[in-house]
């Protein structure tokens, strides 16, 4: 077996929030993907499903790069797979360019032989009137599935997670909210220019993400290194939603060296050769 020291991993433990530290953001993909398989074989010989908790973004894109590439050439089946998708914007059609459901089908369940009525996300075409309702469904179906075993996350530069914006609550469920004028900047590189962005989303809440069993969050990149910082250092509050991550029993961050370039040096001890 490789030694972690051989894909230049380090890790940190501290009370609130494990970091470990990649050298390459595909080695992070890899490490997540295969605890993945690993669970979702686990549950298959127990004849169980597993429930997995899916994010959208760059970020996760290489996640289901390896676990296609484990279904084509490792015999990794998703038969008794379950998922719940974050985040939608609103409204928004599903055959759209810049939809998630568009997305993950093209970047991962087209590609896997998932039962298609195992997939969920939320849908971005529900009549403003029954969205709540809707929401609170979603919740439902979430627990009747028997909860989330992992969450799979990225970080928006605002500290959002899923779409839970600076201002969310710790106990904030399912719901309709309004996109930060950061990410709506941010998401102008999908949409062409700022107006076409929707001003609107549908996301998990903070209190539906505490609840998965495991959370694991990606973060690649220099453009993430502050968030990332602030994310694990700062203060808990709605100001900065990812540190309500802190205190959750068994998260981690899995970053590049360039994401966790903001983080004191001493926060990895010694750097392996
Ligand atoms: C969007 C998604 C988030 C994601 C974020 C970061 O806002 N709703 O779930 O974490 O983008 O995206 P990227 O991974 O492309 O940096």
């Amino acid at each position: 077996m490789q030694s972690p020291d051989a894909v230049g991993m380090t890790h940190r433990t501290s009370p609130s929030m494990p970091v470990v530290r990649f050298r390459e953001p595909a080695d992070a993909c890899k490490r997540v993907a295969a605890e993945i398989a690993s669970l979702i074989r686990q549950r298959a010989a127990e004849s169980r499903r597993c429930v997995l908790g899916l994010a959208t973004g760059s970020t996760p894109i290489r996640v289901y790069r390896e676990l296609i590439r484990m279904h084509r050439e490792e015999r990794l089946s998703f038969f008794n797979v379950v998922t719940f998708n974050l985040d939608e914007y609103y409204p928004i059609k599903p055959e759209s360019a810049q939809s998630y459901h568009r997305f993950m089908s093209e970047h991962f369940f087209n590609h896997i032989d998932i039962i298609r009525s195992n997939v969920h996300l939320p849908k971005g075409t529900v009549e403003l009137e029954n969205v709540s309702g809707y929401c609170r469904d979603y919740e439902e179906l979430i627990l009747r599935s028997g909860g989330i075993d992992l969450q799979l996350l990225g970080i928006g530069r605002t500290g959002h997670v899923g779409f839970n914006e600076p201002g969310a609550k710790r106990d904030s469920r399912t719901r309709l909210v309004r996109l930060d004028t950061v990410t709506r900047n941010d998401a102008v590189k999908d949409f062409g220019d700022l107006e076409r962005v929707p001003l609107l989303a549908i996301t998990m809440g903070v209190e539906t993400i505490l609840q998965a069993r495991r959370i694991r969050l990606l973060a690649f990149g220099e453009h993430k290194a502050r968030i990332v910082q602030q994310a694990i250092e700062n203060r808990i509050s709605s100001a900065l939603p990812a540190t309500f991550l802190r205190g959750h029993r068994d998260v981690q961050y899995l970053v590049d060296y360039d994401a966790a370039q903001c983080l004191p040096p001493s926060f990895f001890g010694t750097p392996l050769q």
